[in-house]
């Protein structure tokens, strides 16, 4: 199993003023497999999925990653796992604008240490992936919203990750920008990639496999609940 969660709670705030957010999450989920989490504003699924990155560490439960618990891992090792094992795309591309598109993608291979030239192979082939070979040099003032997006994908996939993680990835473009985002969420899917998505649209979260929602931190669609 690629995910199991169990009994995943989350509360902010201080002991005095606890602010709960995640009740009692439970699922699993397989390498390959494709999910999308609906909820209202405020419901816990951008808290839920940097539980999931190891961007944050829940109150209590546990959190499974391939079948490890990495809940007592040093930071630095959480880091690690963060960088080799899961890409990231954010509703708002958290692109660098004074690097071109290549050196962008090629970010997180520059922190695995991986050497230059390869670094800009790797990240040729991954924005080959996202149909932006000819975008390579470009800085991201010169390229489209749709086309930034396709950018932070191609950022997200060049490590390989066995997860990737999408909060919103279409929630800042028109309509037909995110068509072409959800074909690359699906051929990526097709060619293995296990992903986990946050979206508002319905039509969005059609295309998954699966469908989870959050109400008031409370998880549902999950299959070991
Ligand atoms: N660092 C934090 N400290 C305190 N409360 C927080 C923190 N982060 C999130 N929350 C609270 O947790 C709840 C869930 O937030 P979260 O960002 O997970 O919602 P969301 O479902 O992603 O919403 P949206 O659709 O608007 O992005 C909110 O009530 C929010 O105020
Ligand atoms: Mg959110």
């Amino acid at each position: 199993m690629l995910i199991r969660l169990e009994h995943i709670e989350k509360t902010y705030g201080t002991p005095e003023h606890p602010v709960p957010v995640l009740h009692d999450v439970n699922f699993t989920m397989e390498e390959g497999a494709y999910y999308a989490v609906m909820g209202p504003s405020g419901s816990g699924k951008s808290t839920l999925m940097n539980i999931l990155g190891y961007l944050d560490t829940p109150t209590s439960g546990t959190y499974y990653f391939e079948d490890v618990d990495n809940s007592r891992a040093s930071d630095v090792k959480m880091a690690r796992i963060r960088n080799e094992k899961i890409g990231f795309v954010f509703q708002s591309f958290h692109l660098l604008q004074r690097r071109r598109a290549w050196e962008n993608v090629a970010l997180p291979l520059m922190y695995g240490n991986v050497p230059k030239r390869e670094r800009r192979e790797r990240a040729e082939q991954a924005l080959c992936e996202v149909g932006l070979k000819d975008r390579m040099d470009f800085y991201p003032t010169q390229l489209s919203g749709g086309q930034c997006q396709r950018v932070a994908i191609a950022r997200a996939i060049c490590t390989r990750p066995k997860l990737l993680l999408a909060d919103e990835p279409t929630g800042a473009l028109d309509s037909r920008s995110g068509q072409q985002i959800m074909d690359i969420f699906d051929g990526l899917h097709e060619r293995g990639m296990s992903i986990i998505m946050i979206t508002h649209e319905h039509a969005v979260a059609e295309r998954a496999s699966r469908m989870l929602h959050i109400y008031d931190g409370v998880l549902t669609g999950g299959d070991a609940e």
